[in-house]
C-alpha cells in the first residue's frame, strides 16, 4: 500500500457509516453493521497480497492457479472494541493467527500502559493486520504498534473505523512506514479525545455497556 492514509469511499461502507452514528442505532444493529464495514474494509487492507502459483485439478484439467503467498496472516485488535473489527475481517480470512493487546489509559500521566499482551509467533515473516475502530489521539494505536514492532512484525497495516486528524499525524509521526486504512476522516477530537462527529463510544455502543 503506498499511501499512508486511504478512506474507503466505497457507497456501501459511507452508507453503513452513517447508520452506525446515528444515535438511536441498537447495539445489535452497530454490531452487525461494523462486521459488514470491517469486511469490505478487509478487501482494501488485502489488496495488495503477493500470490503464488499452485498446480491443482480442476474436474477438467489441471491448471497452475493463484493462492496467497507466504506464512498465514496476523490479526492483532486493541482491547476491547478492536474485537467487533477482528470478528468481520475474519470471516474472511479464516486461517489468520490472532493477538491482543490491552492497554489503559494511565489516568495521572494519560499515557496508555499495557496490561495485555499475546502475540503470535513469527510476525517478521507475516503480514500484520493491527485493528481498532477508533484513531482518537493516536497514543493506544502508537504503543500497540510498538508492541507489535517489538516483537518482529514488519509489515504491518492499521485498520479503524474512524480517524482524527490528530490521531493521523501522531502515526504518521511514530510509524510512517504503517499505512492506514480507514472509513472516514473526521473532523477532529473534542476536549475528551473523543472523535468529532464519531459515533460516541465504540466499545460501550458495540458490547451495550455504558
Ligand atoms: N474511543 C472511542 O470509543 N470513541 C472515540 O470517539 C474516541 C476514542
Amino acid at each position: 500500500m503506498s499511501q499512508h492514509l486511504t478512506v474507503v469511499k466505497h457507497p456501501l461502507v459511507t452508507h453503513k457509516l452513517t447508520l452506525m452514528r446515528k444515535s438511536e442505532t441498537s447495539t445489535a444493529s452497530f454490531r452487525r453493521l461494523l462486521r459488514e464495514i470491517s469486511l469490505l474494509l478487509a478487501y482494501e487492507v488485502t489488496r495488495d497480497l503477493e500470490l503464488t502459483n499452485i498446480r491443482i485439478d480442476t474436474p477438467l484439467k489441471p491448471i497452475d492457479a493463484p493462492v496467497l503467498e507466504g506464512k498465514k496472516l496476523a490479526l492483532v485488535s486493541i482491547l476491547r472494541a478492536g474485537n467487533g473489527l477482528m470478528d468481520g475481517i475474519l470471516e474472511l480470512i479464516p486461517a489468520a493467527r490472532i493477538g491482543f493487546v490491552g492497554l489503559y489509559r494511565d489516568p495521572e500521566t494519560l499515557q496508555p500502559v499495557e496490561y495485555y499482551c499475546k502475540l503470535p509467533n513469527l510476525l517478521e515473516e507475516r503480514m500484520t493486520i493491527v485493528v481498532d475502530p477508533m484513531l482518537a489521539t493516536g497514543n493506544s494505536s502508537v504503543a500497540a504498534l510498538d508492541l507489535v514492532k517489538r516483537k518482529g512484525a514488519k509489515n504491518i497495516c492499521f485498520v479503524c473505523l474512524l480517524a482524527s486528524p490528530e490521531g493521523v499525524a501522531r502515526m504518521k509521526e511514530a510509524h510512517p512506514d504503517v499505512p492506514i486504512v480507514t472509513a472516514s476522516l473526521d473532523e477532529g477530537l473534542d476536549e475528551h479525545g473523543y472523535i468529532v462527529p464519531g459515533l460516541g463510544d465504540a466499545g460501550d455502543r458495540m458490547f451495550g455497556t455504558k
